[in-house]
């Protein structure tokens, strides 16, 4: 791949947008992960007040993390609504096991219900958001179903949901979109932050996605990115098994839950091997869960390589 020139990038992606959205109102759906907070800046250089920016609360995101991304970009000049729909993201999760349905559930809901109104109420023909090359090779591959991919699944999104997807990262992976990100002026803390993905915590819980299994996905999450932030690991992660394992709790007889950790080494997510993260680490990151994540007896390490296995869990 040729070396990306991220001025003249930035410069032909503001004026595409411009030229699609023209004097209309766009909608761009900020996470605080790289890709849409690339996306938001890219989107607030090309149609200023024109663009309006949400963050859906799911009820996925991690501790604090709407208000956090929030704050930032206010400081950067870019006005974030915080939109609850944490409702209907659980009700439309309740009952579902199956990895694929649950991203098909978050995605319905994602694009159809909560977009759909919010789209609706503001007048906005276009979507932008911030889909990568490496989101797009895995769902073709069949690898996994990344719930921001519609056109090369023969998806229209106008038909499904009543309006289009302007996507300006489509050409980059994680790496290109990181420099461009930097060139956008995004504070380090934001474009250095390791990768988070769409369907949020719901990725990390295998099995049924309830309020109170995301609670206990969410605080070892806490832990887990506490105690692995300075590894410069590509990314870490906990996760919740739906297996249950015999323990102790206060010296009596628990069958309880089980938290798997991931610490990935990788350069742009296609490949990745497990970080070899000393044992002291690995054992006062375990204990610490444990103490403080109710419920939890096992902390499980993760040694496989990607492939066979995949980043996130689900
Ligand atoms: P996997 O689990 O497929 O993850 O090895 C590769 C990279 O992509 C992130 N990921 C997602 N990102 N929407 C996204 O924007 C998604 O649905 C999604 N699923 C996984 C994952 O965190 C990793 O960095």
């Amino acid at each position: 791949m040729k070396e990306l020139d991220t001025n003249n990038f930035i410069n032909e992606k503001i004026e595409a947008i411009r030229k699609t959205v023209a004097d209309g109102i766009a909608i761009n759906a900020l996470s605080g992960g790289v890709d849409s907070s690339t996306v938001t800046m890219l989107g607030h250089r090309a149609l200023g007040t024109n663009l309006k920016t949400v963050f859906i609360e799911n009820g996925l995101m991690r501790e604090g993390e709407a208000e956090q991304v929030a704050e930032i970009f206010k400081k950067l000049g870019v006005t974030v609504d915080i939109i609850d729909a944490r409702k209907d993201f659980f009700s439309a999760l309740k009952g579902i096991t199956d990895p694929e349905e649950k991203r098909e559930a978050v995605t319905q809901t994602f694009y159809k219900n909560v977009f759909g109104r919010i789209v609706k109420e503001s007048g906005a023909k276009h979507l932008l958001q911030g889909t990568i090359l490496t989101d797009i090779d895995e769902t073709i591959a069949g690898i996994k179903r990344q719930h921001n991919v519609f056109e090369q699944l023969g998806i229209d999104p106008q038909e499904a949901f009543g309006y289009k997807i302007i996507e300006p990262l489509i050409e980059l992976r994680k790496d290109g979109v990181r420099k461009v990100g930097k060139a956008l002026g995004l504070p380090s803390g934001l474009f250095d932050r390791i990768p988070f993905p769409g369907p949020a915590l719901a990725a990390r819980v295998i099995g049924e996605v309830t309020p109170e299994r995301i609670e206990t996905v969410r605080k070892a999450t806490i832990i887990v990115e506490q105690f692995l932030n300075n590894t410069g690991a590509f990314q870490y992660m906990a996760i919740l098994h739906e297996d249950r394992v015999t323990g102790m709790c206060d010296g009596k007889r628990d069958f309880g839950q089980q938290i798997e950790v991931r610490c990935w080494d990788s350069f742009d997510a296609r490949t990745a091997e497990p970080t070899q993260l000393p044992f002291e680490i690995l054992k006062k990151l375990a204990l610490e869960i444990i103490q403080s994540v109710p419920g939890i007896v096992s902390v499980t390490y993760n040694i496989a390589p990607k492939p066979p296995s995949t980043i996130e869990a689900v």
